[in-house]
C-alpha cells in the first residue's frame, strides 16, 4: 500500500487557505494513506480560549471534516489531518481520520504539551485501531511521542502503523519516533508543520523533517526542517506483524507483564 506525509506550513486562523493548500497539493495523489500535521487548517499559537472557539469545528458537521472528506473520496485517499475540536462545548486538540469510503475516526490529543493545557481538554478517549482497507491504523497526536506507553498500548492491539500528525518544537522528536518503530516493530508516520508562529509575546518554530520510519528503524522518507512537501512510499503494512528481533527474541512474547505492573501505574519516585 502507498503511505505518506503532508508537511505544510499553516497560516494562522485562515482554515480556508489552509483547507485549499492541501486539497491542491494533494489533487495529483491517490490510492494512498496521507497524513497531514497536527492543527493544519487553524495553526497552532491560540492567545485566548476565545480565539480558538472561533476556529474550533465540530468534526460531524465542520467544515474541515466536510472538505477532508471529499477529497478523500475524490482521490480514494485516507486521510489523517490535526484539527481543533469542539463537541459538548470543550475543544480538543484532535487527529481525525476520514477514509476514502466516507468512515470518520477521532482521536483527541490525549498529552497536551506546555500551554496547549491552558486551552484544550485532554482527550480520555481508548486508544483505538481503525482497520483501514485491511490495514490497521493507529493514531498519537505530536508530544503523545514521549508517552511510550501509548504507542505500546496501540500496538499491542495490532496497530501496524502509527500516524503521529505533530507540530513538533523539541529538537528529538523525530529522532524518537524512530525508537517507537524499533520498539514497537511497527511502521510509523511523523506530519509536521514547517515555519514559526509569533502571537503576543510567545513565539515558536516548528521542526519540520516528516518522516515515514518501518518497523526497524529505517526511515523510507524524510523532508527538510523548510519545505512544504509530499512524500509517499510503498509499504507492506504486514512486516510490522514480525515482531522477533533474534530467532530467540519476541518483543511481545519476552514482555515480564508481572513485573511491570505496579510501576506502570499511578506512583512514582522522584
Ligand atoms: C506539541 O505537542 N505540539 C509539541
Amino acid at each position: 500500500m502507498k503511505v505518506g506525509f503532508l508537511q505544510l506550513r499553516p497560516k494562522f486562523g485562515d482554515v480556508k487557505e489552509n483547507v485549499k493548500e492541501a486539497a491542491s497539493i494533494l489533487k495529483n495523489v491517490s490510492d494512498a494513506t496521507i497524513v497531514l500535521p497536527e492543527l493544519f487548517n487553524t495553526g497552532y499559537l491560540f492567545r485566548t480560549v476565545d480565539e480558538l472557539s472561533a476556529l474550533a469545528e465540530p468534526v460531524a458537521t465542520g467544515y474541515t471534516v466536510a472538505e477532508m472528506k471529499k477529497i478523500a473520496r475524490k482521490r480514494k485517499l485516507n486521510l489523517i489531518f490535526g484539527m481543533a475540536e469542539k463537541q459538548n462545548k470543550k475543544i480538543y486538540n484532535s487527529a481525525v481520520l476520514v477514509t476514502s469510503k466516507g468512515k470518520v475516526f477521532s482521536y483527541q490529543k490525549t498529552h497536551l504539551f506546555d500551554r496547549e493545557k491552558l486551552f484544550f481538554q485532554p482527550g480520555s478517549n481508548a486508544f483505538a485501531v481503525h482497520t483501514v482497507d485491511g490495514c490497521k491504523i493507529g493514531i498519537i497526536i505530536c508530544f503523545d511521542w514521549i508517552f511510550p506507553e501509548i504507542t505500546r498500548i496501540l500496538a499491542l492491539k495490532g496497530a501496524q502503523i502509527i500516524c503521529h500528525p505533530a507540530n513538533l518544537v523539541l529538537p528529538y522528536g523525530q529522532d524518537a519516533m524512530r525508537t517507537r518503530s524499533i520498539e514497537n516493530r511497527v511502521f510509523t508516520i511523523t506530519a509536521n508543520r514547517i515555519g514559526a508562529e509569533k502571537r503576543g509575546n510567545v513565539s515558536l518554530t516548528f521542526t519540520g523533517k516528516s518522516q515515514v520510519v518501518n518497523p526497524k528503524g529505517d526511515v523510507l522518507a524524510s523532508a527538510s526542517e523548510r519545505s512544504i512537501s509530499l512524500k509517499i512510499v510503498e509499504i507492506d503494512p504486514n512486516e510490522a506483524n514480525d515482531k522477533t528481533i533474534t530467532p530467540n527474541n519476541d518483543i511481545f512474547e519476552d514482555r515480564k507483564t508481572s513485573l511491570y505492573g505496579a510501576l506502570l501505574s499511578k506512583t512514582h519516585a522522584r
